[in-house]
């Protein structure tokens, strides 16, 4: 798409990111040196986004190994890497699918430094490749409705940041829509703004812009209305963890527009690479870990004062305290297909099973 990724390696064979906390109003790079910093990274959403927290989780890996080998540590200082990093954050699964096949590879190896290195740099290719996919996938959806309008715009309503700064290039909701423009076809984005951490207007609308994609900001309750009123063609969201049946974890706040999708007969697609999906649970509700994060993320928000500040302000009276839930569960009967990197299916077991027929093997 662009030589821009959220990802790449130094030429001393380090880590750099871009912290994601400054976007819109700052492109600031950050160092990662060691699996702390990896670790920090994620927990304080440096990088985030359910790829993006896989592929740095399994360079913190890498970074754990040459740590343990420069400073002549134990081997349990790489078991204490893996145990810290699987704790950085509990509902995207792409952190354990990425841990584990690191795990899994030095496993098999007797060289770690370079095997850690190689299956890192891998996770970010792949990444790149699987999320192609999802565009090629996903393109035809919009073409579609692009023909049924008579090549009018196409309205896309998306919640949350599911394009390249959650992935490492094109992203997943993204993917479909950059691929969409890159044909000429005329789209337009409603952009959820996201609260808490507005990633919908931090992070969607920077990478928007950038890619010269026609949006809209608007708040998180807006969306129904719009629906209502005929302004959304087809709701496209990410994901965090789909089971087996398909009940999709996505960012707070997604159940409540799969739900007005629904009432009003617009389509309710979820775009996702195949790490994303969790083969060893069924029921979302109950088996999916939902996120809680700091209250201090709903009470204050961050912005750029008219003096050209970053600042924060709190937006309750002092003493209200506030629940701080990251994520919910749409559960599959509300999603119309979902978009993979092999193909489109029903957000069901035979569906998703016909795709990755290997997991059944498992
Ligand atoms: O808390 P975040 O910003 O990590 O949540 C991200 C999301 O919910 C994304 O929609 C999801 O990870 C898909 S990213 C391609």
């Amino acid at each position: 798409m662009s030589n821009f990724r959220t990802i790449w390696t130094t030429e001393d064979q380090y880590v750099e990111v871009i912290d994601q906390t400054k976007l819109p109003h700052e492109l600031v790079v950050v160092k990662l040196e060691t699996y702390d910093d990896a670790e920090e990274a994620i927990k304080e959403m440096i990088v985030r986004g359910a790829p993006l927290i896989g592929a740095t989780a399994a360079f913190g890996i890498y970074l754990a190994v040459r740590e343990m080998i420069e400073e002549e540590l134990e081997p349990s200082f790489l078991d204490k890497a893996f145990s810290d990093l699987r704790a950085s954050r509990p509902t995207a699964v792409n952190l354990f699918w990425a841990l584990d096949r690191m795990r899994e590879a030095l496993d098999n190896t007797d060289d770690f430094l370079k095997t850690s290195w190689e299956t890192a740099k891998q996770i970010v290719e792949d990444d790149v490749e699987t999320c192609r996919m999802i565009g090629v996938h996903g393109l035809p959806l919009i073409e579609e409705i692009s023909k049924r309008k008579n090549g009018e715009k196409v309205n896309i309503l998306t919640h949350c940041n599911a394009g390249m700064l959650g992935c490492v290039e094109w992203g997943t909701v993204t993917s479909p829509i950059y691929q969409a423009v890159q044909k000429g076809i005329s789209v337009h984005v409603w952009v959820d703004e996201t609260r808490p951490r507005n990633q919908g207007s931090n992070l969607t609308c920077y990478e928007l812009t950038k890619h010269e994609v026609d949006h809209t900001l608007i708040v998180d309750n807006t969306g129904g209305h719009l629906m209502q009123h005929g302004m959304v063609d087809m709701v496209i969201v990410g994901t965090d963890r789909t089971t087996r049946q398909g009940d999709v974890a996505n960012k707070i706040g997604t159940y409540l527009k799969a739900l007005a999708a629904k009432d009003n007969q617009i389509p309710f697609y979820v775009a996702l690479p195949s790490t994303t999906l969790d083969m060893s649970i069924r029921d979302g509700l109950k088996e999916i870990p939902i996120e809680e994060r700091n209250q201090d993320e709903v009470r204050y928000v961050i912005g750029k004062s008219a003096a050209g500040k970053i600042e924060s302000v709190l937006i309750c009276p002092e003493t209200t305290k506030a629940a701080n839930y990251g994520f919910d569960v749409t559960p599959a009967r509300l999603v119309t297909k979902i978009i993979t990197d092999r193909g489109v299916c029903e957000a069901n077991e035979e569906g998703i099973a016909k795709l990755f027929p290997e997991f059944e093997e498992k």
